[in-house]
């Protein structure tokens, strides 16, 4: 492993939104795509495992030691931006945070990012994991992306050659280990209502436990159905293992109330998910991301 700037033996505890788990063999913060597919060689020849950390607003982190490193994408945070007629171009690091995005839409009159009011994390997590609300999401704004495959490897991926599903990775052959950036075109609009759509979205949030230690949404939504809704019908709310609870706000969302292990999240959300199987035959997936083994 070539030793820039890595912090060996980390502790991931205060780099995730429920503020429980362990630490890694070693965390690197490369400030771009020729840095992070040096880091990913050397992790590959090593034999190592490796896991990307973006604002870590949507991971449940081994408690203990992983046998893992980990690269986060906070360092390769640059935001650029171009006039081209009636839309921008924004040429964006993964680690630029969803919010500062939105502020960009508010100054330069953006239409389409909206629905990023309140939505936690970096550009790279939104997209590894196609982050929306109410059926929006950057889907339709990304021209290009530049990802490092699991053998270092830079390679761009055109819009034509991204698939996007409801959650998930827009990858339809081998996921690349990362998303290093992403090229958006944005269209102009009117302020008035880049405003009023920003309200719109943030009023979406507001039966949310905003404010408590959790990390968004546990599950999927099953086709046609709403996970919460499903858990809140089995009673899952208030449910406790440890420091975890089921919200009493909104089902599918655990908190960390106290001194949670991951452990105490990960059977608190299993036996959620038992109760709706149980109870109405739907097995429900995941939309949080493991970092080492549960
Ligand atoms: N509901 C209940 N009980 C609950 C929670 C929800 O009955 O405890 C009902 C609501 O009353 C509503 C329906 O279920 O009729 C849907 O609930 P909500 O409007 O809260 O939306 P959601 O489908 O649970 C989705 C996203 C959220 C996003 C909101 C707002 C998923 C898994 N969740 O939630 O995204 O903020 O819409 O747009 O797609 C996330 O992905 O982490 C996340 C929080």
């Amino acid at each position: 492993m070539t030793d820039c700037g890595i912090i060996r033996d980390c502790s991931l505890k205060e780099l995730n939104t429920w503020g429980s788990g362990g630490r890694c063999l070693w965390l690197a913060a490369p400030g771009d795509a020729d840095k992070a597919s040096l880091m990913i060689r050397a992790a590959m020849d090593a034999g190592e495992k490796l896991y990307v950390l973006g604002g870590g607003s949507n991971v449940l982190v081994q408690d203990g030691v992983i046998e893992a490193g980990v690269i986060a994408s906070s360092s390769m945070d640059s935001l650029e931006y171009a006039k081209e007629g009636d839309l921008l171009t924004v040429y964006a690091g993964a680690g630029v945070q969803v919010k500062k995005l939105l502020a960009l839409a508010v100054a330069m009159e953006l239409d389409g990012l909206a629905f990023l009011a309140g939505i936690p994390g970096t550009l790279g997590g939104a997209i590894s994991g196609n982050a929306g609300a109410a059926g929006e999401s950057l889907a339709p704004l990304v021209e290009r992306l530049e990802t490092v495959t699991s053998s270092g490897e830079i390679v761009i991926l055109e819009k034509n050659e991204l698939k996007w599903r409801y959650r998930s990775a827009p990858w339809t052959s081998e996921p690349p280990v990362m998303v290093t950036k992403a090229v958006l075109r944005v269209p102009f609009g009117q302020k008035r209502n880049i405003i009023e759509n920003i309200r719109h979205f943030s009023s979406l949030k507001k039966g949310q436990p905003l404010g408590a230690k959790t990390a968004g949404c546990v599950f999927k939504n099953p086709e046609g159905a709403s996970a919460g809704r499903l858990l809140d019908l089995c009673s899952c709310k208030g449910l406790r293992v440890g420091g975890a609870v089921v919200s009493c706000r909104h089902a599918n969302f655990i908190e960390n109330i106290g001194n949670a292990s991951s452990r105490d999240i990960y059977e608190l959300a299993e036996l959620c998910r038992k109760r709706v199987c149980d109870e109405f035959g739907t097995v429900l997936e995941y939309e949080i991301k493991f970092f080492g083994a549960f």
